[in-house]
Order: structure tokens, then sequence, then C-alpha cells
């Protein structure tokens, strides 16, 4: 993976390929992780000379422009995280009027998704080179993640070299008993991983949205694999399960964390809390990861006793079950 410091950025723009999708309601900044990531990579180029920088990534899964899904809506906050202006752009032929440019969501436009050959051509238009510090979206095989690289000079941004070097220190010799804890929604993206993290970690603890999925599946695991049962209304994990994983956790010396285990957003936040609680108080190497948890976690007061906070979900979890990902294999 090449690093940004082999990477000529002086006199250059830069396209930087960021993690945009954060919940839209960013009340609270410091719980921005996703954004707060993007401010060394910023700050480096601009140090070493970089001539602008258009920072562009994704949020959600609109099927076209969509007003409520415009990375318009996340202004404001990076500008206060960059401690500098920072303008819109909406397009590839929109003038650049500052030093730092926000690009619009990129999968308003069907290639981005898609991988168009095209539409990566016509993002390579506006760079000269670029960096890629999205590493929640590397096991995505779209066109800002692995067309681009085709095209132009490119590096891993700051915060991807350390997500690749923390991740890589657990997938390689993790201190043990290792605990993966893996909840939330995005069911299509974590049942498959769930079978191979158990080649990795000693006990893989299941909630969230996934329980229903594995019974509705009839799916079944090795036994290293706890599946959770969920309370009568079915939005949190239940009070036995909290205890079975309390256990496993209290034991672990190495947790990795996707996904809350209830549904916080409807208020059904018990479970997460209890399993934040004990993670932080039995003092195990702990990460967690993701776009939404991560966030809750922080408003909570959690996320800065974790050892490290990875801006992966799905790519996390992939990673960390020895796949390889795509984006980043695309940076040599
Ligand atoms: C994320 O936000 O978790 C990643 O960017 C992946 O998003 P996706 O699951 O919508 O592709």
């Amino acid at each position: 993976m090449n690093k940004l410091e082999g990477l000529d950025v002086s006199g250059k723009r830069v396209f930087l390929r960021a993690d945009l999708d954060v919940p839209l309601e960013v009340g609270d900044v410091d719980a921005a992780t996703r954004l707060k990531n993007v401010k060394p990579t910023v700050d480096w180029l601009l140090g070493h000379g970089a001539k602008n920088i258009v920072i562009a990534g994704h949020m959600g899964r609109p099927s076209g422009p969509d007003e409520k899904l415009s990375t318009r809506k996340i202004l404001e906050p990076l500008k206060k995280i960059l401690g500098r202006n920072v303008d819109f752009m909406e397009n590839v032929d929109a003038v650049e009027t500052e030093q730092v440019m926000l690009f619009e969501n990129l999968r308003f436009w069907v290639g981005e998704t898609e991988n168009d050959f095209e539409f990566a051509k016509s993002l390579a238009k506006i760079a000269d080179c670029y960096v890629n510090d999205a590493f929640g979206n590397c096991h995505r095989p779209h066109a800002s993640m692995v067309g681009l690289p085709e095209l132009l000079p490119h590096a891993a941004g700051l915060h991807l070299e350390r997500e690749v070097e923390e991740l890589s220190r657990i997938l390689e010799k993790p201190e043990r008993p290792f605990v993966a804890i893996v909840g939330g929604a995005k069911i299509e993206t974590k049942v498959p991983v769930i079978s191979n993290l158990a080649g990795v970690a000693d006990w893989i603890l299941v909630g969230g949205e996934l329980p229903l999925e594995i019974v509705k599946q009839n799916l079944t695991f090795d036994q290293k694999v706890i599946v959770g049962t969920l309370t009568g209304d079915t939005k949190d994990i239940d009070d036995a399960t909290i205890s079975k994983f309390e256990d496993a956790i209290r034991g672990a010396k190495t947790i990795v964390w996707n996904g809350p285990v209830g549904l916080f957003e409807e208020g059904f936040t018990k479970g997460t809390l209890e399993i934040a609680k004990s993670i932080v108080e039995g003092g195990a190497y702990s990460v967690v990861g993701g776009g939404d948890s991560t966030q809750f976690l922080g408003q909570q007061g959690f996320l800065s006793k974790f050892s490290f906070v990875s801006a992966g979900g799905g790519a996390m979890l992939e990673f960390l079950s020895g796949k390889k990902l795509p984006a980043i294999e695309a940076l040599g």
C-alpha cells in the first residue's frame, strides 16, 4: 500500500476520498469521528504544498440525486473540524473557490457504485493525484475507491494507514481470548463475515438485527458464535444475553466491536450501553468501528475509552476476517 510520504503533492490538485457517511444530525462534532479523521491528512497535504484538495465521499445509498443525502449537510461541521473555510462543489464542472472543497455525494452518480470507467475519468480530471482515507468504504469496489487509483498517482491517507496497522496487528497476532461483537443492521454484509471471523476470534457475540435474520434463514454456526436472544419487542438483546456477553467480555484480552446490539435510534439503548460499560471496565485492548454506533458511543462519553476507533463497520469486519479489501489492494 503506497504511503502518503511517497506521494509528491507539491503544487498538485488532490482528490481526497474520505469517510463522510455520518448520521446527518451531526449535533456533536466531537462525536463525528469519521469527519475528524480527515483533518490530519488535510493538514499534511497542505503542509506539503498541495495546491488544492477536493474532499469527496458518499452518504447513504441514494439511487440518484437526493437533497436529503447531500454532503452539503456536513459542510459546516467539516469547516469547524478543519478550522478553515471550505466551499461546496456540486459537480466536476463547478469552479473551485477555496483551497479545500467538499464534493457532492458521489453516489448521486450511478457510475460510482458501478465503478464506471467514464465516471472515474471525469473525477480524475479535477485532480493530479489521489489519496484514499476512507477505510470504512474499502470493501466497496466503487469508482472513487478502485477506479481512480488506476488513473492517478495514489497513496493511502494517514488514517487509512493507521487502520491497516492496528487491524493487521489484531489479525496476525491477537492477544487471546479475542472476542468479536457483531451487531447493527446491514445484514447482507455482516452475516457472511460471522463464519470467517470464527476462524480468527475465540468468541463471536451476535446482536442487533442479526439474530432475527439468523433464525429466519435457519443458519447454524461454529459453537464459538453466541447468537443473542432478543427482548419480546425484538428491539434489544435480553438480560440473559447481556450477562452471557458480559462473561465473555470480562475474560477477553482483545475485543473488536461493530454495530449496536439494540435499536438505539429508537431508544433501545440498554444492551449497547451495558456492553460498552463492560468493555471499558474490562481493560482489554478494544477496537470499536462503524458510523452510527461510534457516534452514539461518543455522545455517551465512551468512545475515548476504547483503544482504537475504526472508521469501518463492514470494512473492519471483512478485514479482520482475513478478506482482501479491493480499495486497499488498489493502492499498490
Ligand atoms: C459505511 O458507511 O459503512 C460504508 O461507507 C459502506 O456503506 P454501504 O454499506 O452503504 O456501502
